[in-house]
């Protein structure tokens, strides 16, 4: 078997780039180890940034995206009794946010790649990478050899592909924290037009949306939390007690259709490159969400990539293959010191002490006064331009 870019997984990063080939004429194909349904169920992400929308919409794949998604030109920071509004339309004048889930994205991708006749093959359990080192590297999966130009290590923080690196090649930053994040899914209609972040000394708490009648919920909680100690009945209380903290609010409960607990890491391994593979996504880089960044990283990691892939083809020169992970990893920090920002700014630390809590007392009440500091958080929330590429 042959084909042109071998992808390893089909969450954003490998369908949007199996797309985004398919669109330069490059044939590929995708490697996933789950089940389509699995993919396609997967609650993860909410918040798209306007250059992902971008993307997704010069894609051809944001028909639906534009009629459902919930377009929001602001978020509340609520903390010490008062929300306060950070305008986007004011701050960043014409950059806003959509909110649209992550698996109706994963959806509209499956339903794009199907449609130009792509090939994915699911619930694929045993892919290995071959000769990455060389011109002809390959993957072998249940008992056949797939042989590429390049690979695209797609497959998340789990996968296979950042292990196939020998030991020694990539450089890892990382950083852990004292708490995780459990997030529901609700059947009730949102109590706030907007997003709410809400710090408060019991800790986190996020009020986000999937439309008219579907809420998304987070709980800041300890690290090693499980499901089974939070009943639905200790979610909402504990929801209640950190968001309504402020006069005439109500938080409307209602039944708990999906839930799970996300662990808190920053993570980036460099360069996102060795030899013929290539990572992108959470392959090569995690963030912890309270920026929501982890999903648009991973658009704009594939953007690049089927770029350099492409210029490789039409000219035969390295010379974008080459910039890809410096170009990547230029807007990946960014990102990763935005989400690592909000993240301390917002969340209890275990060993906060009261002078740790002052210091993000003041600095909220700075980013909630100074237009200098809100249009920081703004113009990182939305997303930092594209640079040029190619
Ligand atoms: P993934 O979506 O992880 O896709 C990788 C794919 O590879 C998966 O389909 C996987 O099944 C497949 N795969 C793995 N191993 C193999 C293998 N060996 N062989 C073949 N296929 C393989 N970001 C936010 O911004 N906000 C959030 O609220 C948020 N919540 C999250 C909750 C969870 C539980 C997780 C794990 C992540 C969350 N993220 C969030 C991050 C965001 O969802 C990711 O950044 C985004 O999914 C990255 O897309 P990706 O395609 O790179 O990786
Ligand atoms: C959502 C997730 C995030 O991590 C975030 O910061 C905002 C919204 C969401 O799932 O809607």
């Amino acid at each position: 078997m042959r084909t042109q870019v071998g992808i390893i997984g089909a969450g954003p990063a490998g369908l949007l780039l199996s797309h985004l080939l398919h669109l330069r004429g490059i044939d590929s194909v995708v490697l996933e180890i789950r089940s389509r349904e699995y993919c396609e169920g997967r609650v993860r992400a909410g918040v798209l940034e306007q250059g992902t929308v971008d993307i997704l919409t010069e894609a051809g794949v944001a028909d639906r995206l534009h009629r459902e998604g919930l377009v929001h030109h602001g978020i509340e920071l609520r903390y010490g009794g008062k929300g306060h509004r950070i305008a986007f339309e004011r701050l960043v004048p014409g950059r806003a946010i959509t909110v649209y889930g992550q698996q109706e994205v994963v959806k509209d991708l499956f339903e794009a790649r199907f449609a130009a006749g792509g090939t994915i093959h699911f619930e694929v359990p045993d892919v290995e990478l071959h000769d990455i080192d060389t011109d002809h590297p390959s993957i072998t999966f249940q008992g056949q050899r797939l042989e590429c130009d390049f690979i695209a290590g797609c497959d998340g923080f789990h996968g296979v592909s950042r292990k196939s690196i020998p030991e020694g090649a990539l450089t890892i930053y990382e950083r852990t924290y004292p708490f995780a994040w459990l997030g529901v899914l609700a059947k009730v209609p949102p109590s706030t037009e907007e997003l709410i972040y809400a710090y408060t000394e019991d800790g986190f708490a996020l009020h986000s949306m999937r439309g008219p009648e579907i809420s998304r919920l987070y709980l800041q909680v300890p690290p090693d939390a499980s499901l089974d100690e939070w009943p639905d009945d200790r979610i909402w209380a504990e929801l209640k007690r950190r968001l309504e903290t402020i006069p005439d609010w109500e938080l409307t409960t209602g039944p708990i259709i999906e839930r799970g607990i996300t662990p808190m890491r920053s993570f980036v391994a460099e360069p996102m490159r060795y030899g013929r593979l290539f990572l992108a996504g959470d392959a090569a880089h995690i963030v912890p969400p309270t920026g929501a960044k982890g999903l648009n990283l991973a658009a704009a990691d594939v953007r690049m990539l089927a770029e350099a892939i492409s210029h490789w083809y039409a000219t035969g020169s390295d010379e974008l293959l080459d910039r890809y992970s410096d170009a990547c990893l230029k807007r990946i920090w960014r990102a990763q010191h935005f989400s690592w920002w909000m993240t301390t700014l917002l969340h209890t630390f275990d060993t906060d002490d009261a002078y740790g809590r002052r210091l993000q007392r003041s600095y909220l009440d700075y980013v909630t006064s100074s237009e200098a500091a809100a249009t920081t958080l703004a113009e990182n929330y939305v997303g930092v331009p594209f640079e040029r590429f190619g």
